[in-house]
């Protein structure tokens, strides 16, 4: 099934310089970006869209963490596009990603882990719609 998913390149995957090898990765693996933007989440964007989490141990190092530095957020559109990302990914935490993942070729932690993707349809549609309004996201023509 066609469908869309938000995806976003952490602050440390932007400082290490690795937004066009992220960009490579999901486009030869056949997912198109729809819309993109670099932004420096505010304390209240990262507790906002973390929200899920607060109340959790390691909540508000992952809220410091996600406010340290610009990210790049997109959605990607395609076939199976949520469990696509999710491989592309590959684990949560880095130790468990399979080799040739984006986390396990790039991110040093489970907290640094250089990458997020909506786990599920329902997260996708909330989550591309925390960043972008409907009028940002570019429809394929083809
Ligand atoms: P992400 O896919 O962005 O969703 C929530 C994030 O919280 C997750 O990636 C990790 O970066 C972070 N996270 C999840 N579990 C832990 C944990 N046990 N310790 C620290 N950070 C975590």
């Amino acid at each position: 099934m066609q469908e869309s998913t938000l995806s976003i390149i952490k602050p440390d995957g932007v400082e290490k310089n690795l937004i066009g090898q992220i960009y490579k990765r999901f486009e030869d693996s056949g997912l198109r970006i729809l819309a993109a933007r670099m932004i420096h989440l505010t304390k209240e964007d990262a507790e906002g869209f973390y929200g899920i989490h607060s109340g959790k141990p390691f909540f508000s190092d992952l809220v410091s963490y996600m406010t340290s530095g610009p990210v790049m957020v997109q959605v990607l559109f395609g076939e199976d596009a949520i469990s696509k990302n999710r491989e592309i990914m590959g684990a949560t935490n880095p130790k468990d990603a399979e080799k040739g993942t984006i986390r396990s070729d790039f991110a040093e932690s489970i907290e640094r882990n250089i990458v997020h993707g909506s786990d599920g349809p329902e997260t996708a549609n909330s989550e591309i719609s925390f960043f972008f309004k409907r009028e940002e996201i570019c429809l394929p023509t083809i």
